[in-house]
């Protein structure tokens, strides 16, 4: 039987993710919205795509959660995107509202399903789905490292001449501004970076990919990112459906590790069957320790703010 993967949120995100998984034909997909006849719509649109992508999964709008039942992966991009000078933190309390209902739904319906959260402040808000749902942490988990990672990348691979695809990247911390960069391990075909390019150079790069959200809000006007989000997250989708057992930077809850206590962060993990099967732990500089540690201080903040 074919896998079955809920989207919750049939916005630019969802719909993006969706789209990815139906001409993968990775699983059949549920595309769940608040509004009225858009996830319908869009399901049908990326239906009539099928064909031509020799695609055979089904794909169905819905506005009722209980189309979500017995999902194997959920994806929860639902909430209200950031507009021009808006930080993702001021999105908090009005996208938790939005996390916790979703997150609710699932823990009724879908009780063995694994969670990927996209909606921003996507730290945070991981971990309130996970204190909603009361699931193992390895089974939810924030997307966010992956995209920073492929933005590091992008950049990169301009400044350097060479292919995207010959540039890893590795991260840790808080999603965006406050990503902790690890240029160390930032490698073009298993060289440094560092070797390659002077430090000045490689800050300015980190600097832009810490701006790359707010970058493309500015150019958009209206509306954020997502032909890259959906793709991060596919990344994901794809190495727990198919235990790839990636190794990826995606925000984990913390038990210890990296000394972090009871935190959603992002660090690099392990990702197959199980949801997040191992946090890898890397050994930190002293100034990539004092970063991550800043990052660490930014989310709880806003855990505080939410009560968590
Ligand atoms: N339940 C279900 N869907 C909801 C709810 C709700 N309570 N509230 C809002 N939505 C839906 C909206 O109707 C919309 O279709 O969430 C969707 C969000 O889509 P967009 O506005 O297009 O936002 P998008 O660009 O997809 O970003 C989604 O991902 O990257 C993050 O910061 C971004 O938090 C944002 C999220």
């Amino acid at each position: 039987m074919r896998k079955k993967i809920t989207i919750i949120g049939a916005g630019n995100v969802g719909a993006s993710t969706a789209q990815l998984i139906a001409k993968e034909g990775l699983a059949d997909v549920v595309l769940y919205d608040i509004a009225e006849g858009i996830p319908q719509g869009k399901a049908l649109d990326i239906a009539e795509a099928c064909p031509l992508w020799g695609s055979a999964v089904s794909v169905k709008g819905t506005n009722s959660y209980s189309d979500i039942k017995d999902s194997d992966v959920v994806v929860i991009t639902a909430g209200f995107p950031r507009k021009p000078n808006m930080s993702r933190d001021d999105l908090l309390h009005a996208n938790a509202d939005v996390v916790k209902a979703a997150a609710g739904a699932i823990a009724k319906l879908s009780p063995n399903a694994i969670i990927i959260v996209v909606t921003n402040p996507m730290d945070a808000m991981a971990q309130l789905a996970w204190k909603t749902t009361e699931f193992s942490c390895r089974r939810v988990m924030g997307m966010g490292g992956v995209l920073d990672a492929a933005r590091f990348r992008t950049f990169l691979a301009w400044e350097l001449n060479v292919s995207p695809e010959d540039i890893e990247a590795m991260l840790l911390g808080g999603h965006g501004d406050q990503m902790v960069p690890l240029p160390r391990f930032t490698t073009v075909k298993g060289i440094p970076v560092t070797e390659l390019m002077k430090k000045k150079r490689i800050d300015a790069l980190i600097q832009r990919t810490r701006s790359g959200g707010a970058e493309i809000v500015g150019l958009l006007k209206s509306g954020s990112a997502y032909y890259a989000p959906a793709a991060a997250t596919f990344q994901m989708i794809r190495s727990i459906l198919h235990d790839e057992k990636r190794l990826l930077p995606c925000a984990a809850y913390l038990n210890g590790e990296y000394g972090v206590k009871d935190l959603y962060v992002g660090v690099p993990v392990i990702l197959g069957k199980e949801g997040v099967e191992k946090v890898v732990e890397i050994k930190l500089a002293k100034e990539e320790k004092a970063m991550f540690k800043e990052s660490c201080v930014s989310v709880r903040k806003l855990i505080k703010k939410l009560a968590i």
